[in-house]
């Protein structure tokens, strides 16, 4: 196992681009861990919108919103996070992508690189300013790999007076998840 946790190295850049009364998005809501981070990090006057497919999903996290009183400053989306730019009409601070399927769940129902294409072009159109998007990617299965590598090419031309895009990756564990971190300058 690596020392450095990537995905809790996450956390570490967002907390330098959330402000509190900021908008943000969870473009994969899974059980609503990030969803429910994210509500916490924008405080009582921010807002999240979460995006997925499954309709399970979406539940588990209405349940875990609730639960920490957290609910009234989400929206949840059943639908793909491709469509994003048909809810959010606003800037985010913060955009996070946690691609692949959900551990333990429908390994059917998975991101895919054609989707994720369109959904992190759209997140890239809405971040402000001094906002960040991050995805993670999880190259342990093929469509990981594939996506990764969709990212990689698609990342690496994105203009440089706009925008610094970093990727964390462990290089001699290749099967590691990893991730893209977009800064808007
Ligand atoms: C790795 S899990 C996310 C885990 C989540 N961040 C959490 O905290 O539990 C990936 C999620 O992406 C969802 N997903 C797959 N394709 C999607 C799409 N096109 N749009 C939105 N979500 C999608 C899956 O249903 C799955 O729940």
């Amino acid at each position: 196992m690596p020392n450095i946790d990537l995905l809790a190295m996450h956390k570490l850049f967002l907390e330098n681009h959330i402000k509190k009364g900021g908008v943000v998005a969870d473009f994969t809501m899974g059980n609503g861990h990030d969803t429910a981070w994210l509500a916490n990090a924008v405080g009582e006057e921010g807002h999240v919108y979460a995006f997925d497919i499954q309709e399970q999903a979406v539940e588990n996290t209405r349940a875990r919103l609730t639960e920490a009183g957290l609910i009234d400053r989400c929206t949840l989306i059943c639908d793909s996070h491709a469509n994003a730019l048909s809810y959010i009409h606003e800037p985010i601070c913060a955009g996070v992508f946690n691609l692949g399927y959900l551990p333990g769940g429908d390994h059917t129902k998975t991101t895919l690189h054609e989707s994720t294409k369109i959904a992190v072009e759209a997140a890239i159109s809405l971040v402000d300013r001094d906002g960040i998007i991050l995805v993670a990617v999880y190259p342990g299965h093929a469509e990981g790999t594939v996506e990764g590598e969709m990212l990689d090419e698609m990342l690496a031309g994105l203009d440089h007076y706009r925008f610094s895009v970093s990727r964390l990756r462990i290089i001699n564990s290749p099967t590691c998840p990893f991730f893209f971190a977009i800064e808007r300058h």
